[in-house]
């Protein structure tokens, strides 16, 4: 017997999970499985199609199994309900309550099916309403992927297939013939809806009300908050939610601290997070210039740091995991975190009006801290970082301190054409403000130069090289760091430039001033040496370079570190 509800009418696809379960509870019976009871979990976002999944092959597969039942898992009370009506059903009389119907399926050795539907609720100890015995079989679904912990084997169900996609959705939107036109605009919808169940189900529903296949893509791309958050009218399964009501069902659950970081996520790259971004805007955001974004970017951290504002990894674990368990993110590596496209828009487009220039200074000082706390050759994090900066960029950044960090940061990872759109404007703008000799001035004028030398565009940098270095001298004095460095920039854009006697001219003493300055061992000192060296060999001059580059090599070995300084 079953009183298990039927898939939809309208059930597209799933092959791959279809099969697994078939292998699981049909075909795999020699598997040492055997005898005992069969617990697979179904885990996923909301409305990604778990319910659907399970149904589709209890309908299936129904002869295989002596009685199928279903269980509301949403609450306790839902399952003793079930239970109860289960007990009834199978004229026990439920004397002693649900536990009647619970106790049935230890006593009833039979090949039965539990589908335990919906057990979303992370509080619920759903292990306690598991009938334990050696016989039976139940599918879980749940958008809390802990519950892996009690299932026997668990699957994902993550987007649909394109093709599937493409189908459902047209199944949905046209009811009479569909010709190859409307096939190729329901795929470029479809791919627009990353392929995602309910989105598909519900774009197909509009379509269909308002006959509007062609036009759905540009409503999509205009007003994608206003379709999605729409709720179904009319709905084959009783699902009529849209996703939007669906995840705020979820929203409403979370605390206040999942709730800020989900806000500030909506901001960056919604890929590929990564946790030492909020680790290293902890440790440095002291530091950053006195701001609005300063301010709005403490306001998030202090949840995230120990209340002498170190960084507290159970903490963050802790928030991280709770919206995890809803399916809203998943954690895709150690220290990284991902969340479905679809997921992220919809975290902008719920986020409070009043709250969002808060939201995005706090998100730009927390990135401008972790820049600013980032080495010059930590080109790991660098690249990290930069679809979550690009991102970004997509909003009004005002604050000159920012602006600065970010460019930094397109510097550090050579991206030239990007760092010259910082430096440009900064380079005019702090020259009116500070005047051209300031050392904001300089490092601005620096900065510029290295964009361009980034790009190949020599000239240009030497242009501003040649006067930075002059001002340096008499500003700062010969022997003062930057000045080292901005004659070595200068010494290697002269080289760029094939201009090697040039080049010389400014090595030869650079390479005396750092070896008493810095040490003759000092890694900036060995690299100094070895650039002087192959200037001599450009010039044909091999002895010199030999003669340098032996020691050098000497004290290289002996050095462990290597330093990139790019200035
Ligand atoms: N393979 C499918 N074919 C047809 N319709 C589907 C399919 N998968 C999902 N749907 C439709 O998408 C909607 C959501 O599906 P389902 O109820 O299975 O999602 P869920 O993952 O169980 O969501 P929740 O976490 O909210 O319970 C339903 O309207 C369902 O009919
Ligand atoms: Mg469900």
């Amino acid at each position: 017997m079953t009183d298990c509800p039927t898939s939809t009418l309208l059930f597209t696809g799933r092959e791959t999970i279809l099969n697994i379960l078939e292998d699981y509870f049909i075909t795999d019976m020699m598997s040492e499985d055997i005898g005992r009871r069969k617990l697979f979990l179904l885990h996923g976002l909301g409305g990604a199609g778990k319910t659907q999944c399970a149904l589709e092959f209890a309908r299936k597969f129904k002869k295989s199994f002596s009685d199928i039942y279903f269980i509301t898992a949403e609450s306790e009370n839902s399952i003793k309900a079930s239970y109860y009506d289960i007990a009834m059903r199978n004229g026990s009389i439920p004397a002693q309550g649900w536990e009647s119907g619970f106790r049935w399926f230890k006593t009833h050795e039979a090949n039965w099916l539990i589908i335990m539907d919906n057990a979303d609720d992370p509080q619920l100890s759903l292990g306690r309403f598991l009938p334990s015995c050696d016989h039976g079989n139940i599918i879980i679904t749940s958008r809390n992927p802990d519950l892996m912990q009690i299932a026997a084997k668990s699957e994902e169900i993550k987007d649909m297939e394109p093709d599937d996609a493409t189908q459902l959705l047209l199944k949905h939107a046209i009811k009479n013939q569909v010709t190859a036109a409307d096939e190729t605009s329901a795929g470029i919808i479809a791919k627009e809806l990353h392929y995602f169940a309910l989105a598909l189900v519900q774009a197909g529903a509009y379509i269909n009300q308002h006959k509007c296949l062609n036009n759905y893509l540009d409503l999509l791309k205009s007003q994608q908050a206003e379709l999605l958050r729409r709720d179904i009218s009319q709905s084959l399964d009783n699902y009529t939610m849209s996703i939007y009501s669906t995840w705020n069902l979820s929203w409403n659950k979370l605390e206040k601290s999942s709730k800020a970081l989900l806000n500030i996520c909506a901001y960056l790259h919604y890929e590929r997070i990564p946790y030492a971004l909020f680790q290293r805007a902890i440790e440095n955001i002291e530091d950053l210039e006195i701001s609005e974004s300063k301010n709005d970017a403490k306001k998030f951290l202090v949840m995230l740091a120990t209340e002498s504002m170190k960084w507290d990894i159970a903490k963050t674990n802790e928030i991280i995991h709770k919206i995890g368990s809803y399916s809203l993110l998943n954690v895709i590596q150690d220290g990284l975190f991902s969340f479905h496209p679809l997921v992220h828009k919809w975290m902008m487009a719920k986020m409070d009006i009043n709250l969002k220039n808060e939201i995005c200074l706090g998100v730009q000082g927390i990135v401008a801290a972790s820049i600013n706390g980032t080495k010059w050759n930590d080109i790991g994090f660098v690249r990290l970082l930069t679809p979550h900066c690009i991102a970004l960029e997509k909003y009004y950044i005002g604050e000159l301190h920012i602006r600065k960090s970010l460019g930094r940061l397109w510097l550090m990872g050579h991206y030239g054409t990007r760092a010259l759109t910082y430096w440009k404007p900064l380079m005019e703008e702090t020259k009116v403000s500070f005047g051209n000799d300031h050392s904001e001035t300089l490092v601005c004028m620096g900065h510029l130069a290295m964009s361009y030398r980034n790009l190949g565009r020599y000239n240009e940098a030497l242009e501003l090289q040649k006067p930075l270095l002059e001002v340096s001298r008499q500003v700062m004095g010969e022997e003062h760091l930057e000045t080292l460095t901005y004659t070595n920039n200068l010494a290697m854009t002269y080289s760029h430039l094939g201009r090697y006697n040039e080049a010389l001219e400014l090595q030869k003493p650079l390479l005396e001033v750092s070896k008493q300055v810095m040490g003759e061992e000092h890694p900036e000192t060995l690299t100094r040496t070895n650039d002087l060296a192959r200037t001599y060999s450009y010039l044909g001059r091999y002895n010199e370079a030999l003669e340098l580059r032996s020691p050098s090599l000497k004290f290289q070995s002996k050095s462990w570190e290597k330093s990139i300084h790019i200035h």
